[in-house]
């Protein structure tokens, strides 16, 4: 994926500000910053919720997303987890990883009357066991902790095998040992035809996951590289880390 010469303004402020990044498929990249660096703002460009004012987003060389609404780009493969999971509590693990195929508009009960064919069962199994919840199928959401709710809602995006998949500080909030888990998860995401774009502030945890991370300051490009280069970078430090 291409973000290409990007622009956000709000006002007179330039949320995003003529950002290029090129996001590798078959890796793990972690967006960090300080707050007010442009982060969100760059998830919403890409998932459709906020328009570009300039500037392409471009997946597979041909589709430029910021021409599309958030359901078009959505159904171009594009999934994203925001920050607060938003599971359906009184279905279970099954039936929510099933929803996740459909469309909302549909109503969550003609969901649950939907008899799910052979092929959707298997994917619903895979995904249970990339989550590290298979045996759990059959338990409902709502009795989950708050690590295993925001398992689930990846499990939700993964059923839809998205090439682009954006995690919004998924360990907030995680106990030592959740977030463990979560490394694990992430690794596993890791895909040939997939990119991963995680926005985290626990930079323990963005050690252990990323190939390659990138620094936003101001809307711009900061510094580009991996975690050990970024970490003792002195514009790193001054305007991030030293804080
Ligand atoms: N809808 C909006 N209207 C006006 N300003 C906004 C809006 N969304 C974000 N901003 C501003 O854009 C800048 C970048 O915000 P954001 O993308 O949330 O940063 P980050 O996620 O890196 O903390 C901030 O100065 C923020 O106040
Ligand atoms: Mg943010």
């Amino acid at each position: 994926m291409l973000i290409d010469d990007v622009t956000v303004a709000f006002g007179s402020l330039r949320a995003v500000d003529g950002l290029t990044l090129r996001i590798e498929y078959g890796a793990v990249r972690a967006i960090i910053g300080p707050n007010g660096a442009g982060k969100t703002t760059l998830l919403d460009v890409i998932t459709g919720k906020t328009r570009a004012t300039s500037g392409r987003v471009v997946l597979d060389r041909t589709t430029d997303l910021t021409r599309l609404g958030e359901a078009a780009i959505s159904l171009a493969g594009v999934g994203r987890k925001f920050q607060k999971p938003s599971v359906f509590e009184a279905l279970t693990l099954r039936q929510n990883l099933a929803l996740a195929l459909r469309s909302p508009a549909r109503g969550a009960l003609a969901e649950m009357l939907h008899r799910p064919g052979r092929d959707e069962l298997d994917r619903i199994e895979r995904v249970l066991e990339i989550i590290g919840m298979a045996g759990s199928g059959e338990k409902l959401a709502g009795i989950l902790s708050h690590g295993q709710k925001q398992w689930l809602e990846i499990g939700m995006l993964l059923m839809r095998e998205p090439r682009v998949l954006l995690l919004d500080e998924p360990v907030a909030g995680m106990s030592d040992e959740e977030t463990s888990r979560t490394v694990e998860l992430v690794l596993a995401l890791r895909a040939p035809d997939r990119a991963v774009v995680v926005i985290e502030h626990d930079m323990d945890f963005v050690e252990r996951i990323a190939d390659l991370v990138t620094v936003l300051d101001q809307g711009r490009l900061l510094v580009e590289g991996g975690m050990s280069a970024v970490k003792s970078d002195p514009r790193v430090v001054d305007v991030y880390l030293g804080r």
